[in-house]
């Protein structure tokens, strides 16, 4: 493949493949046969009865049936529900109907897949290079210090999208005023930075009336403060579709944003963005707080306010998919607040721009390389 092919295949496809993809809370993948797609990538998860975590392409060798139609079998195999060959968990055939031997080439790939802070991840990309150290550390989602929970949403949407809508929370003021919003929100100072593979946002907005959602955690914690707060929000982006935001706010003038919160409540609101096809995501979100953290009647109201506040968000986010697909071949214009998503972009098409591997190499790691 020419370079100049390979910048215009960047440029069509959004998403590296080389990257690690949440594909599933990790309670959603058990004894039985899961579904994703995964950058484009048909997958079926399960667990062996060891309780690994298995993911092959869900296209059977033979004839391209899903494996998703099948059965599991055994420790750790699973039965195409057409023909009945059987697959160990690393993708190899064990058993073919009708024939004693079995075709050495019967082969599904079998993708890299890490469990980690509740998520399964997996790699779309070449195997030699899913290194499970560079999988996205979110910790918050099991440490005994934190209490949270979060749920899934099917956006119909480029993963880009979302990212953007994270990436700028000056929205808040206009999507979800009566609940994060606050009047002069989208006026006050950020900074950015950067490095070649996150990119940080922050923002402090001091001396300022709460918004309902923050009133009421400062008032969790300090059922009689009815004043004035000082609020942050601080987005970090880990390429290529992970954003988690500390978020907050503490009794105004108590010195949060020189370093102690020990008059305020902490967010932190953990996001990752699996790109299904082009213009379609799985968003796994959770929200998890330091502040009264045995309470259970909170957990439940913050994950049921943040449900409620996302799907603000998905209306919009659908919204302008709809748009963008009506107007092929538009730029986008850029304003001040986008200077966040900017350098996500830059860096994903960098990551995109890297890889080696062509689309047509990785469609036939993907059924089983038939030149074996
Ligand atoms: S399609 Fe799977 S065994 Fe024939
Ligand atoms: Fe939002």
């Amino acid at each position: 493949m020419s370079e100049s092919q390979q910048e215009s295949d960047a440029a069509v496809r959004h998403f590296p493949l080389d990257a690690w993809y949440a594909a599933a809370w990790d309670h959603e993948v058990g004894r039985s046969l899961t579904a994703r797609t995964v950058a484009g990538r048909p997958m079926v998860l399960y667990r062996t009865t060891s309780g690994r975590t298995v993911a092959l392409a869900d296209a059977c060798w033979h004839r391209l049936v899903p494996l998703s139609m099948g059965t599991l079998r055994g420790d750790d195999e699973i039965m195409c529900g057409y023909h009945g060959i059987c697959y160990d968990s690393r993708g190899r055939a064990t058993f073919m109907p009708a024939q004693d031997t079995i075709n050495p080439s019967a082969t599904v790939h079998s993708y890299p897949v890490v469990e980690r802070h509740r998520f399964v991840w997996v790699w779309p990309g070449d195997p030699a290079l899913a290194d499970p150290t560079t999988v996205p550390d979110l910790f918050w989602n099991e440490h005994p210090d934190w209490a949270g929970d979060g749920r899934t949403i099917e956006v119909g949407c480029g993963y880009q999208l979302v990212v953007d809508n994270l990436m700028d929370l000056t929205h808040e003021q206009f999507v979800h005023g009566s609940s994060i919003g606050h009047d002069g929100l989208s006026e006050s100072e950020f900074e950015v930075t950067h490095t070649d593979r996150t990119v940080t946002v922050t923002k402090w907005m001091l001396g300022i009336e709460p918004p309902p959602v923050w009133r009421q955690a400062l008032q969790d914690r300090f059922p009689d403060y009815a004043g004035l707060v000082d609020r942050w929000q601080i987005i970090r982006y880990t390429a290529p579709s992970t954003v988690t935001i500390d978020v907050g706010v503490a009794k105004a003038g108590t010195g949060a944003a020189q370093g102690d919160r020990s008059q305020g409540v902490t967010g932190t609101v953990i996001n990752t963005m699996t790109p299904a096809t082009a213009n379609t995501c799985r968003y796994l979100w959770s929200f998890a707080r330091d502040w009264c953290i045995d309470k259970q009647a909170i957990t439940t109201r913050m994950r049921e306010g943040v449900s409620r506040i996302f799907f603000e968000d998905e209306v919009m986010l659908e919204a302008q998919q709809r748009g963008i697909d009506a107007n092929p071949g538009y730029d986008f214009y850029n304003l001040n607040i986008d200077a966040g998503s900017m350098w996500t972009r830059r860096i994903v098409a960098q990551m995109i721009a890297a890889e080696t591997v062509t689309d047509e190499q990785f469609s036939s790691i993907h059924t089983g390389d038939r030149s074996r």
